[in-house]
């Protein structure tokens, strides 16, 4: 049986699908490979970036499938290079010809890099590249409440998508509170990482229980809350795994149960010291 993950709706109007493949760390031949099998498995939904070096590979990938480009959902991200007005307009068309596609479904700032402090402008250059119809979703990646707060306040447009890493030991609960507040969706990178927590009793016990891996367990702690994730897999037989992990259903014990495994934000990046 092919699952198909279920889609949130996003604040501009698109309907993004909760759970896609990631495609960090793959060459473009890994990629397009990897998102080729994805989508021939059900997923619709498939996460690059320029700083990933593969958008060739992924829209190769895309290509390949068969599938029509419109029921496949792709997001790309731009690095720091890239913000101002103009510089986002010039990062999407160069995305848009790496991956060979004539509009990008959602795109995303990388990382705010307050040092610089332009990602105001960068967001300034999304809300416009939306306008003329060269994305269907605009959003930010590892933004901070605070971040979010600035870019709302210059423009009255808040993003469709705030990517963020968050997984049972970093659940990023007041960035995920800002998002539901401000109608933006939330999307966990590194779901199931660090590997470590894979072995975790408390997650391990609840995916005996269910008769499903750990990795399903972790995955749909993230989706059945209503937050959309791209687990990264090159193995066609983990891509099904955790496209399946949307078939559980998980009791509101065992969320309380994960959630309490949060360590809190000091072991995860620091987006403002951090990004590219
Ligand atoms: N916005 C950002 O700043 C940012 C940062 C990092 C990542 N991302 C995005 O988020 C995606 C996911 O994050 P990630 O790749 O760092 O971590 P991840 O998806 O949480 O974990 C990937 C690792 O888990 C393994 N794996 C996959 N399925 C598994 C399963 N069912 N059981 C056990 N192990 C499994 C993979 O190995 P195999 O490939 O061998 O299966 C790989 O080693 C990235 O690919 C990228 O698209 C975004």
């Amino acid at each position: 049986m092919t699952t198909t993950a279920p889609t949130v709706p996003l604040s501009h109007g698109a309907q993004m699908p909760l759970l896609g493949l990631g495609t960090a760390p793959m060459d473009d031949a890994e990629a397009a490979e990897c998102v080729r099998t994805a989508i021939e498995s059900g997923y619709r939904l498939v996460d690059t970036a320029e700083n990933y070096g593969n958008e060739r590979g992924v829209g190769q990938g895309v290509l390949d499938s068969g599938v029509p480009r419109a029921e496949v959902f792709v997001t790309t991200k731009f690095n720091k290079r890239w913000h101002s007005v103009d510089g986002a307009r010039q990062a999407c068309e160069n995305s848009l010809e790496r991956l060979g596609l004539e509009y990008v479904d959602l795109l995303l700032i990388h990382w705010p890099n307050p040092d610089q402090d332009r990602y105001v402008d960068a967001w300034q250059g999304l809300v416009r590249l939306h306008e003329d119809g060269l994305v269907r979703a605009i959003g930010t990646s590892n933004f901070k409440p605070h971040h979010l707060d600035r870019i709302i306040e210059a423009t009255g447009v808040a993003p469709d998508v705030n990517q963020i890493n968050l997984n049972p030991y970093a659940t990023r609960t007041s960035t995920h509170a800002y998002d539901d507040e401000h109608g933006i969706v939330t999307e966990a990178w590194s779901p199931i990482k660090p590997a470590a927590m894979l072995r975790d009793p408390v997650i391990t016990q609840i995916a005996e229980q269910h008769g499903a891996s750990p990795a399903q367990v972790v995955l749909r702690w993230i989706t059945q809350r209503g937050i959309v994730t791209v687990p990264k897999s090159a193995s066609p037989e983990r891509q099904r795994e955790n496209l399946a992990s949307l078939e559980l259903r998980l009791s509101q014990d065992e969320l309380d149960a994960i959630s309490a495994l949060d360590r809190g934000e000091d072991h995860i990046t620091d987006s403002d010291r951090f990004g590219h």
